[in-house]
C-alpha cells in the first residue's frame, strides 16, 4: 500500500515536472547588472542575464546611449563585433553572450546602457533594459586645511577652510569637531568648475575656542571629502601647549597647532 502511494506521488511529481517544462516561458531578461559609479582608468564588466523560453537567440545588442557598440550574433561570422565610440573600450576576448568587459573607462564612459535582445523566426520578438552607468574622477588629493593663523588661544575664533582636490563630480565636505558633526551655513560652501569640467569644493569652518571643546587641552578638527562611496579626509589638531606634562595650569594659553595629515582613500 505504501509502495503504491510513494510510487504514486512520485509519478505525479514526474508529471507535474514534465508541466512545467511544456509551460511557455517568456523571453525575458533576468538580471542587467551595471556596478556603478566606477572609477575612470578602472574596468567593468556589465552582465545580461536573459531567458529565451523556447524561440532561438538571433542576436545580443549593446548600446551606450542611442549608438550600438556590440553584438553578439550566434548565426554570424565572427559571432562577436563590436563597433567604435568614445569612451567605450571592449575587451573582446573578455566579453561573450552574456556580458561585456569595458576597460580603461573614462568621463565619456558616463550614460546609459542598453542591453537588447531579439529572437529569430519565427517570432522576431525583442526585450530590451537600460541602466545608467556613473563615472567619478576621484580628487588626487586630500583635502587641504588653510587658516588664517596657526597659533590659538582660548577665546579665539578659529577659522579654517577645508579645500578639496579636483575631481568629478565636486566632493561633499563635512567638518567635524571631536569626531562630531560641525553645523555649517550655506555661505560657507563653495563649488568651482574648471574648464577641463572638473570640479572642487570648499568648506569654512568657524567657531570659538571655548574651555569646553578643548577635551584634555585639544580639539580635534577632521575634514571628510565624500564622493560617492569613496572618502578622503584630513585632521588637524589644535593642542594645547604643555598640557602633557605635570607642569601646573598656567594663565597662558599658547596652543600650538599639530597637523596631521591621514589620507584615506577607501573604496567599499
Ligand atoms: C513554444 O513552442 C510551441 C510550439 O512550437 C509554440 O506553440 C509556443 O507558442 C511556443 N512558446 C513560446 C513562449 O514561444
Ligand atoms: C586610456 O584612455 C586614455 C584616454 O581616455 C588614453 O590616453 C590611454 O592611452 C588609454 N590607456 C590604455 C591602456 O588604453
Ligand atoms: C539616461 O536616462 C535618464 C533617464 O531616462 C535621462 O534622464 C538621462 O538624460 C540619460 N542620460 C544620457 C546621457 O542620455
Ligand atoms: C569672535 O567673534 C565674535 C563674533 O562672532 C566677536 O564678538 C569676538 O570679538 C571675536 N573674538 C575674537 C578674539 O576675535
Amino acid at each position: 500500500m505504501e509502495y503504491v502511494l510513494a510510487n504514486l506521488i512520485l509519478s505525479l511529481s514526474c508529471f507535474t515536472t514534465l508541466i512545467n517544462c511544456m509551460l511557455p516561458v517568456p523571453l525575458r531578461i533576468n538580471a542587467f547588472h551595471v556596478p556603478t559609479p566606477v572609477v575612470t582608468g578602472d574596468s567593468v564588466l556589465l552582465r545580461c542575464a536573459y531567458e529565451l523560453g523556447n524561440e532561438t537567440l538571433y542576436a545580443v545588442k549593446w548600446y551606450k546611449n542611442e549608438g550600438e557598440f556590440f553584438r553578439y550574433v550566434p548565426a554570424a561570422e565572427p559571432p562577436l563585433k563590436m563597433f567604435p565610440q568614445t569612451g567605450i573600450d571592449v575587451d573582446m576576448s573578455r566579453s561573450d553572450k552574456n556580458s561585456i568587459y569595458l576597460r580603461n573607462l573614462s568621463l565619456e564612459s558616463y550614460g546609459n546602457y542598453t542591453c537588447q535582445v531579439s529572437t529569430d523566426r519565427p517570432f522576431f520578438r525583442c526585450v530590451q533594459t537600460t541602466r545608467q552607468l556613473e563615472v567619478v574622477v576621484p580628487p588626487s588629493d586630500g583635502p587641504i586645511l588653510m587658516e588664517e593663523k596657526s597659533d590659538y588661544e582660548l577665546g579665539d575664533n578659529v577659522s579654517i577652510l577645508c579645500n578639496s582636490g579636483k575631481s568629478k563630480p565636486a566632493p561633499e565636505l563635512k567638518w567635524y569637531i571631536n569626531d562630531q558633526l560641525a553645523q555649517s551655513d550655506l555661505y560657507d560652501k563653495e563649488t568651482v568648475v574648471y574648464p577641463d569640467q572638473m570640479e572642487s569644493s570648499s568648506l569654512a569652518l568657524r567657531f570659538r575656542l571655548k574651555p569646553d571643546v578643548l577635551h584634555n587641552g585639544r580639539v580635534v578638527l577632521k575634514c571628510v571629502a565624500t564622493i560617492k562611496h569613496i572618502h578622503a579626509v584630513t585632521i588637524k589638531e589644535i593642542r594645547a601647549a604643555g598640557s602633557k606634562e605635570t607642569r601646573p595650569f598656567t594663565s597662558s594659553f599658547i596652543l600650538t597647532v599639530m597637523i596631521a595629515l591621514i589620507l584615506l582613500m577607501t573604496k567599499d
